[in-house]
């Protein structure tokens, strides 16, 4: 039996989250700039956005650029955002043809007008689809959207319009940029690395978490089912014994 017949005998995660890395090395693997690293690593977007809305995956988290990226190289930085307007334009049509709802996540503002505009296009397009929910992290990181939160929720007691004592994870979920999607259940993180870089902190209390050693723009169909595999074998027991939860 192959792969994904496998799979599709045991529930899925209904939420993956990818931190899709190794472009870089990828390209100095073959004597090219970063640039062709990442213009490649749009490939494995395309191919594993559409693996996941085909096998029915609720929600898929994509680390497309975090708020320490704006660091890099102004070049390089100029590049990747090119790359996301240009994939915004091709992709458009074939988002809304699986039903998928984009859903942008991150401080946003801090976007350039060329790409936030494509960018809401999109969202427009798309916020009526009912199929999977792709949130794309944009200019995203786990500690902003943290204080986001915080600032918020401080806000709103001040304005009575929620009592300190109601602070719950219900009120927490529901100011934090993913506000009330389900928990990560699976995060994929390509090119060998072992940390979660300031990524979903909160969403991944209880996620599995999957690293391989494949680079991004080299993931495949199959390396997705792969970790759906070792996911779909693991016990989940969120505190508890196995013999309460088997
Ligand atoms: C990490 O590789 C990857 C990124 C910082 C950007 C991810 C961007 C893409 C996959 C392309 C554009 C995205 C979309 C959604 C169209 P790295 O550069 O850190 O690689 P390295 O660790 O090998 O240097």
């Amino acid at each position: 039996m192959n792969l994904e017949e496998t799979i599709k005998k045991f529930p899925y995660p209904k939420h993956i989250a990818i931190i899709m890395d190794g472009n870089g090395r990828w390209a100095k693997n073959r004597g090219k700039l970063r640039i062709f690293g990442h213009e490649n690593g749009t490939k494995s977007v395309k191919n594993i956005v559409e693996s996941c809305s085909n096998l029915g995956i609720q929600c898929l988290t994509l680390y497309a650029f975090s708020t320490e990226n704006w660091n890099r190289p102004k070049l390089e930085v100029k590049t990747l955002m090119s790359l996301l307007i240009s994939s915004l334009k091709r992709e458009s049509d074939k988002l809304q043809k699986n039903n998928i709802r984009l859903n942008p996540i991150g401080n946003l503002n801090l976007l350039p007008l060329k790409v936030s505009k494509e960018l809401f296009q999109v969202v427009e397009t798309t916020k009526s689809n009912s199929g999977m929910v792709l949130n794309l992290a944009l200019s995203y990181g786990s500690r902003d959207e943290i204080i986001n939160c915080v600032k918020e929720i401080g806000e709103k007691i001040k304005n009575n319009l929620i009592s300190f004592e109601k602070i719950d994870e219900t009120v927490i979920n529901q100011h934090l940029y993913t506000q009330n999607l389900p928990d990560v259940d699976l995060l994929i993180r390509t090119s060998g690395e072992q940390r979660v870089s300031n990524f979903l902190l909160w969403q991944i209390a209880y996620a599995e978490l999957y690293f391989t050693k494949v680079l991004w723009p080299d993931f495949t169909e199959q390396d997705l089912y792969k970790a759906i595999d070792n996911y779909q074998k693991r016990e989940r027991r969120f505190g508890k014994t196995s013999e309460q939860v088997g």
